[in-house]
C-alpha cells in the first residue's frame, strides 16, 4: 500500500492568507454595503508597463509564425535574459557573477520552496522570526524541522532569530550554529533591512562556520538607502557561502506573469560537490523552462525604458509607503519599515494581539492588514500593511485608521 509524506500532516492549520481571506469574505457577506480596503497580501496593483507589454505582444506574434516559433525553452533560461540580468543586476553593481550562474525560473516562491531539496534532512535551518512562511513550510515538507509546538508556535528543530524593535530588526548570530541560514532583505514582513556592513558580518560568519546562506532579495528594487546592498554578492566572500533568489514580481509587477531567478555561484561547494551542478541537474529534471514570451518580457525590464518604468512603479508604491508610514506616525502609532521596502510594520495599540487588531481594524475601519503573529511568534503584537494598493485607497485607509 502506498504511503504519504507524513511531514505534510505536521503543518498546522491552513496558510495565513487563506485564513485572512475567509475572515474577510465572512465580513463582506455580513456587511455587503461596506467598502473594504485590502492592504493585506503583498500583491501589486499597477498594470504592466509599456516596454513589457510591447515585448509580450512582439513575442506572441513570433510564436504565431512558423519561422520564429519557439518550443521548449532552455531549462536554465534563454541567454538573452541571463545576459541582461547579469549585466544589469550584477556586473553594474560590481558583482563578479557570470550569466551561466543565473537560473531563470517561474518565480521566487518556487525557488525558495524548491531549493531545500538539495540539502540533507539533518541540516539545521535558521530563520528570522517573523519570517516569510515559505522557508519554514517547505523545510517542514522536506522533514527538516522536527515537531510543531502549538503553545510556543515554534518547530523543535528550527533555530529562530528574533527580529524585533528591541534589536532594531537585525538578526543576531544564534547560540547554536545553524547549517543553513535564510535571510531576506529588504524584509518581508517587517519592511526593514540591514546595512551592507551587517550583511558582510553574516557572510563572514557563514564562511567561518561552514554555513550556507539562502538570500532572498525579492524586494531589492525598493532599496533607497546608500549603505544597503542590492545583492549579497556585493559582500566579499559571498560566492563561497550564498545562493541568491530574485523575483520580477515586485519590481516589474509580474505577480500574475511569473518570472524569477536564482544565482548559484560555481565556487559554492559542499565537500567538493558543486551546488551549481546540483541545481542545474534539478532544473533539467523537474523544470522545462519559463515561457519564451515571459522571458522576452523580462528582458524588456532591463532596457533603458524598462528600467525607467521600474523606477516609476517602485516610486509609486514607495509614495504610498511614505503616506501610510508618516500618517500612522502622526496618529501616534509605533511604525517601522517602509523606507527600503513596500511594507509598513506597526506595533498594535493597547497591547492588542495581532489577530485582535486585525478584527478591530476590519470591523471598525474596513481595512485589511496582516497579523504579525502569522509570520512567527516574534511577530505577535505587530501588524503589516502593504504599500501595494492605490494611492487613493492608501490615503482613504489611513483616514479611517486615524479616525478610529
Ligand atoms: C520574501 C518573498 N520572497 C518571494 C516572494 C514570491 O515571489 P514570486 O512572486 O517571484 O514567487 C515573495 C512574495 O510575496 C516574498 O515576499
Amino acid at each position: 500500500m502506498y504511503k504519504i509524506n507524513t511531514n505534510y500532516q505536521k503543518l498546522p492549520g491552513s496558510y495565513l492568507f487563506s485564513n485572512i481571506a475567509k475572515k474577510v469574505a465572512a465580513f463582506q457577506e455580513a456587511n455587503p454595503d461596506k467598502e473594504i480596503i485590502r492592504l493585506g497580501i503583498g500583491d501589486v496593483t499597477r498594470p504592466l508597463t509599456n516596454s513589457v507589454i510591447d515585448a509580450l505582444h512582439k513575442a506572441v506574434d513570433e510564436m504565431g509564425d512558423a519561422d520564429t516559433f519557439r518550443g521548449y525553452a532552455p531549462d536554465l533560461g534563454y541567454d538573452f535574459l541571463r545576459d541582461a540580468i547579469c549585466k544589469w543586476d550584477y556586473v553594474r553593481r560590481g558583482c563578479d557573477i557570470a550569466a551561466d550562474e543565473i537560473f531563470v525560473s517561474d518565480g521566487a516562491k518556487s525557488d525558495s520552496g524548491n531549493i531545500q531539496e538539495l540539502f540533507a534532512t539533518d541540516n539545521k535551518i535558521a530563520v528570522c522570526d517573523p519570517v516569510y512562511p515559505v522557508y519554514v513550510d517547505s523545510n517542514v515538507m522536506g522533514g527538516r524541522c522536527g515537531n510543531y509546538d502549538s503553545t510556543l508556535e515554534k518547530w523543535s528543530d528550527i533555530i529562530y532569530m528574533p527580529t524585533t524593535a528591541e534589536n532594531g530588526f537585525v538578526p543576531e548570530f544564534p547560540k547554536e550554529t545553524p547549517d543553513i541560514i535564510y535571510l531576506c532583505f529588504p524584509n518581508n514582513p517587517t519592511g526593514t533591512t540591514i546595512t551592507k556592513a551587517q550583511l558582510q558580518e553574516w557572510v563572514d560568519y557563514a564562511n567561518k562556520n561552514g554555513c550556507l546562506i539562502i538570500y532572498d532579495a525579492a524586494y531589492e528594487a525598493y532599496i533607497s538607502e546608500e549603505d544597503v546592498a542590492h545583492s549579497i554578492y556585493e559582500c566579499e566572500g559571498a560566492k563561497t557561502c550564498a545562493i541568491e533568489i530574485r523575483s520580477f514580481s515586485k519590481n516589474a509587477g509580474f505577480t500574475g506573469v511569473r518570472l524569477g531567478f536564482t544565482v548559484v555561484p560555481k565556487e559554492l561547494k559542499c565537500d567538493g560537490v558543486s551546488l551549481h551542478d546540483m541545481w542545474a541537474r534539478r532544473h533539467g529534471t523537474k523544470f522545462n523552462g519559463a515561457p519564451y514570451i515571459i522571458q522576452r518580457a523580462g528582458e524588456a525590464v532591463y532596457s533603458e525604458a524598462g528600467q525607467k518604468e521600474v523606477q516609476e512603479l517602485v516610486g509609486y508604491y514607495m509614495n504610498n509607503a511614505k503616506t501610510i508610514r508618516e500618517g500612522l506616525k502622526d496618529a501616534g502609532f509605533e511604525v517601522y519599515g517602509g523606507v527600503n521596502a513596500p511594507y509598513i510594520w506597526m506595533k498594535t495599540p493597547d497591547k492588542m494581539t495581532s489577530w485582535e487588531f486585525f478584527d478591530y481594524l476590519l470591523e471598525n475601519a474596513c481595512v485589511v492588514g496582516t497579523p504579525g503573529s502569522g509570520f512567527g511568534p516574534s511577530g505577535e503584537h505587530y501588524f503589516r500593511l502593504t504599500a501595494f494598493g492605490t494611492l487613493e485607497k492608501s490615503k482613504k485607509a489611513l483616514e479611517r485608521i486615524k479616525n478610529l
